[in-house]
């Protein structure tokens, strides 16, 4: 038995070709990952096997029409194991945001099936009814508008293969991911280095050919507030006091990040108080 089993319904299977290289096609070359594609075009009934209509109300672009997608829904659902339901995840700009947090619920799933839309997106209905019948979660990749729902698969289906025992070489290297949950939650990894020492007249700094692995620790978790508090401050503003240590919020502060106990977050020291 394979770990995770994936189905994708989509008008274009031929854009999910990159599921057979690398990390994922090795997971489903070991029989890790079973993934199934299908063609939502074989379950259209009329010769030119339309799978779009103009939107009721009216308006620009085209929806996804109802009947091929409830067809393809069933027959996804009786080709798997008797008696389960997958957890059906529809890519839309319109869902809630796709998280290290969600790629880890849905990694603990045994069987998804995602349901990327074309066009202005699949009609309401097609949503509610699965709902009766399975999980559904809706999911955004970031704040913008793709072309089609294809791209977000292969986003989500990469974060979430990664995660599943046995996939990665070293079970340990998605510990000190950015975002991972723990030590590493709402925080940006530092910057990374390899050999040689010195390239172009650079070189890799010291502590990290020191051996001391507590220094190191603590100068690697330094670079992640740094870079989290220059890219991100949303990030910043969800951090907590206790979070850190004395140590590690003096080393904020170098940054300029200090306490604000009124506003219960931390502040950079020169940015003006909102009056
Ligand atoms: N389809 C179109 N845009 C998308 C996005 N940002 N995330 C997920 N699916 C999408």
């Amino acid at each position: 038995m394979s770990d995770m089993r994936i189905d994708v319904v989509t008008i274009f299977p031929e854009y999910l070709e990159p599921l057979n290289v690398s990390l994922v096609g090795k997971a489903r070359a070991r029989g890790q990952l079973d993934v199934h594609l299908h063609d939502l075009r074989s379950w259209t009934t009329d010769i030119h096997r339309t799978v779009d209509d103009t939107p009721y109300g009216g308006g620009p672009g085209m929806v996804m029409k109802p009947e091929p997608w409830g067809a393809a829904l069933d027959a996804v659902l009786a080709a798997g194991p008797e008696g389960e339901v997958p957890t059906l995840v529809v890519p839309t700009p319109s869902g809630r945001r796709f998280t290290q947090d969600l790629a880890q619920d849905l990694a603990a799933r045994p069987w998804l099936a995602f349901a990327p839309a074309r066009y202005e997106g699949i009609d309401r209905r097609v949503i509610e009814e699965a709902a009766t019948r399975m999980p559904v979660v809706e999911a955004s990749i970031g704040d913008y508008v793709l072309a089609g729902g294809e791209v977000a698969v292969l986003v989500m289906v990469e974060a979430i293969a990664r995660l599943l025992p046995g996939v990665l070489g070293n079970a340990e290297s998605h510990r000190d991911d950015s975002f991972a949950p723990g030590a590493m939650a709402d925080l940006l990894e530092g910057p990374v280095y390899t050999k040689p020492a010195e390239w172009r007249g650079r070189e890799v700094p010291e502590i990290l050919l020191s051996g001391h692995h507590g220094k190191i620790a603590q100068w690697r978790r330094e670079q992640a507030f740094a870079r989290t508090h220059a890219n991100r401050p949303d990030l910043v503003a969800r951090w907590q006091r206790e979070s850190f240590t004395k140590k590690e919020r003096e080393a904020l502060s170098v940054l300029g990040l200090a306490w604000d106990e009124a506003e219960g977050r931390f502040r950079s020291v020169a940015e003006p108080v909102e009056e």
